[in-house]
């Protein structure tokens, strides 16, 4: 019986399809390298920043909420935080110094971290910092 499908016939599709997606994925890879610095926001990391970056990981504020997506469900999203209370690192800081509430029967509530001034303005600083990253409106959040 002749063969319709034939072996070079296989080895071209494999070889052929195989050089490709490794063609695509280096071009995909080179085209977000190029996208990133436009998008990382990285301008805006002052020391301020970096100081909250610092203070967020010593206080472990990702094991309760995400950032950008990334971290635990226990407490809400923090990336667009700054948006949502109206651009005020002043609402944030107020927000941090007034938990925690207790009494509400079901209702978790943040702990307090009896941060000082310098602290507090660190940490609005960096959710400022990470609300202006362009992420694509990533993660999708309808209060964003
Ligand atoms: C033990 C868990 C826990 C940790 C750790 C934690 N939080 Fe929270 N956070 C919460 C919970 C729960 C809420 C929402 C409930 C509330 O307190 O009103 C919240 C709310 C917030 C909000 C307001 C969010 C909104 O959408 O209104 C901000 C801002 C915030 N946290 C910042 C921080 C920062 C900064 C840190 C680290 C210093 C941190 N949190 C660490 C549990 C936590």
């Amino acid at each position: 019986m002749k063969e319709i499908f034939t072996k070079s016939m296989a080895r071209n599709i494999y070889f052929g399809g195989s050089i490709f997606f490794v063609l695509l994925f280096l071009a995909l890879t080179y085209d977000t390298h190029q996208a990133l610095p436009q998008r990382d926001n990285s301008q805006a990391i002052t020391e301020t920043v970096a100081l909250g970056k610092k203070l967020w990981e010593k206080n472990n504020c990702i094991g309760c909420h995400t950032l950008l997506g990334e971290g635990a469900y226990y407490a809400p999203e923090l990336g667009n935080v700054y948006v949502r209370y109206g651009k005020s690192k002043e609402a944030i800081k107020a927000f941090i110094k007034s938990r925690p509430v207790n009494g509400i029967p079901g209702r978790r509530s943040m702990p307090q971290f009896n941060l000082t001034e310098e602290e507090l303005e660190a940490l609005a600083e960096f959710l400022k910092y990470s609300s202006e990253i362009n992420t694509a409106n990533w993660p999708p959040n309808k209060q964003g």
